[in-house]
């Protein structure tokens, strides 16, 4: 965790193992001749490209971005050639895998006047495509480079991983979880979401009543429909639905990492979630009847990235009352993605959220492990009724930190002395 992260990211160039060495994503050739640009109108030199031996896949780059080959016709005498070739088809998506497309050529009147023989390609994690490019058997017939899809490349989307893998990182917090709590575990599919779970009891929630619930791979459970968005909401996000979001960012669980859930009406669980409410929320007489344990033990981000978060929420409830627990264990720094943490109600009538308590994203959420609003480091604990205020952060800095057991507020988040401020019902 300490180790700064250019060293990290030197450590994993050199261990090329972590790639798979016959993706063409990782082994391309790049083209980056200027004139295949679509604005090229000079053709005081006419290239033609059954000139080239192409051999294997080709990245596309115009100046210092990264493009695609065009999907719309080119018009004619365009990239420093005659004939300026694109492709007939949709740009594929990474799951596609590689597909093949058609390749056009204008000439004249004719967006595709020329068939020479279709390519394949791939997208990649990074927002690049590569394509295997070849001979297109006639001259003057030229592959173009769209400018109009430059994307500056992402300085690095494989941060190694932050523990060694395979090795338990999970902390005294959790909930036991996995196959050894007898878990029922998730699918390997991007964006996806558990099956509709029937709720052994009604779960109450800002004063609705659920009797089901998804756990959606993206870091969030939501309750009439599964969500498979990774883009997250500022909260209050005034939205259509009650969502719970322990990590919501853009995770991705289809090579390593275990998404699992279960719920309890009986044994240990029962006893330590009344236990936890108590101390966390002294005011209220509380026996849990119902727990709800879901677990995303060292998934990573997307795409594949290799690296682990591990996190955990527990829903507690008699019926009456329910609470969130959130539960924290080693969370990597991502140069990427958004990470909202917090939950939402129907039109954000009441709403919690983290978000303004980590102003820098990339780094800051790291120490979620180490940060609380009950003074357990790691756990973070709401009440869900009516009489809940909303909340966000603000630095009330010189602040007494709280004592073991005491209510919310203040409370410590990423070394700092936060409160939560209250705002009272949206509308
Ligand atoms: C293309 O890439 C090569 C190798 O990185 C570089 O030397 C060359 O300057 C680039 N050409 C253009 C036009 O960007
Ligand atoms: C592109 O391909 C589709 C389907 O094969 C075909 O119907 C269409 O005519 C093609 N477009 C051009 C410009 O040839
Ligand atoms: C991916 O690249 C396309 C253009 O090539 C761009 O429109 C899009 O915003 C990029 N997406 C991301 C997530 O960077
Ligand atoms: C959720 O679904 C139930 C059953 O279909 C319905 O009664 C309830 O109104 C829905 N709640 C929300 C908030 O959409
Ligand atoms: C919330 O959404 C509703 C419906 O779209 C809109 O009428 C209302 O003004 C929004 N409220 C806020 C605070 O944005
Ligand atoms: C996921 O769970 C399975 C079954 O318990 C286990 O064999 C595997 O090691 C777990 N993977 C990770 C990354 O924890
Ligand atoms: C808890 O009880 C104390 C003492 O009766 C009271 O001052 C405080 O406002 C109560 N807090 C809540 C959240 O009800
Ligand atoms: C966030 O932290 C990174 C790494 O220290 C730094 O490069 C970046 O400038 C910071 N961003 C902001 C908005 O402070
Ligand atoms: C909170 O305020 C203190 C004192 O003004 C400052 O040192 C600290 O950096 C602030 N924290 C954040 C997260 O802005």
């Amino acid at each position: 965790m300490g180790v700064p992260v250019c060293l990290i990211l030197f450590l994993h160039f050199l261990q090329p193992t972590l790639y798979d060495e016959s993706d063409p994503c990782h082994t391309y050739t790049v083209l980056n001749d200027t004139w295949r640009a679509t604005t090229n109108l000079d053709r005081s030199v006419t290239r033609c490209d059954s000139d080239v031996q192409w051999q294997g896949w080709y990245r596309m780059f115009h100046q210092e971005a990264s493009v695609l080959i065009p999907n719309v016709c080119v018009p004619d005498k365009r990239c420093g050639t005659d004939v300026p070739l694109w492709l007939n088809g949709s740009h594929p998506r990474p799951e596609d895998g590689i597909v093949t497309r058609e390749v056009c050529g204008h000439w004249l009147d004719g967006c595709c006047d020329f068939k020479p023989p279709p390519i394949q390609m791939k997208a990649c994690p990074g927002n690049y495509t590569v394509y295997k490019l070849v001979d297109p058997l006639t001259c003057s017939l030229a592959y173009c480079a769209d400018v109009t899809t430059a994307t500056i490349p992402a300085a690095v989307t494989n941060p190694a991983p932050t523990t060694p893998s395979g090795r338990h990182t999970t902390q005294g917090i959790f909930y036991p979880f996995g196959s050894a709590a007898g878990d029922t575990f998730s699918s390997r599919i991007l964006d996806g979401s558990s099956p509709i779970i029937p709720l052994l009891r009604p779960l109450p929630f800002f004063g609705r009543m659920y009797q089901q619930i998804f756990v959606n791979h993206h870091g969030h459970i939501t309750f009439n429909q599964s969500l498979s968005q990774y883009v997250t909401h500022e909260f209050p996000a005034n939205s259509t639905m009650d969502i719970i979001a322990p990590f919501w960012t853009d995770l991705d669980n289809r090579e390593s990492g275990n998404i699992s859930y279960q719920q309890y009406t009986s044994g240990d669980a029962l006893q330590t979630a009344t236990q936890d409410i108590s101390s966390y929320f002294p005011n209220v007489t509380f026996t849990a009847s119902w727990v709800f344990v879901a677990t995303w033990d060292r998934v990573a981000y997307y795409p594949n990235t290799g690296t682990e978060n591990t996190f955990q929420v527990v829903l507690i409830s008699d019926s009456k009352l329910a609470f969130i627990l959130m539960n924290y264990g080693d969370i990597a720094p991502t140069p990427v993605y958004q990470v909202q943490i917090g939950y939402d109600t129907i039109s954000s009538t009441l709403y919690g959220s983290l978000r303004t308590c980590y102003p820098n994203n990339s780094i800051d959420i790291v120490n979620l492990k180490t940060s609380s609003n009950v003074n357990v480091q790691g756990r973070w604990a709401f009440l869900t009724t009516l009489q809940s205020t909303s909340f966000s952060c603000t630095n009330t800095s010189g602040l007494p930190e709280p004592q073991p057991g005491e209510l919310s507020i203040p409370f410590i988040y990423f070394r700092h002395l936060y409160e939560m401020v209250p705002f009272g019902p949206t509308s």
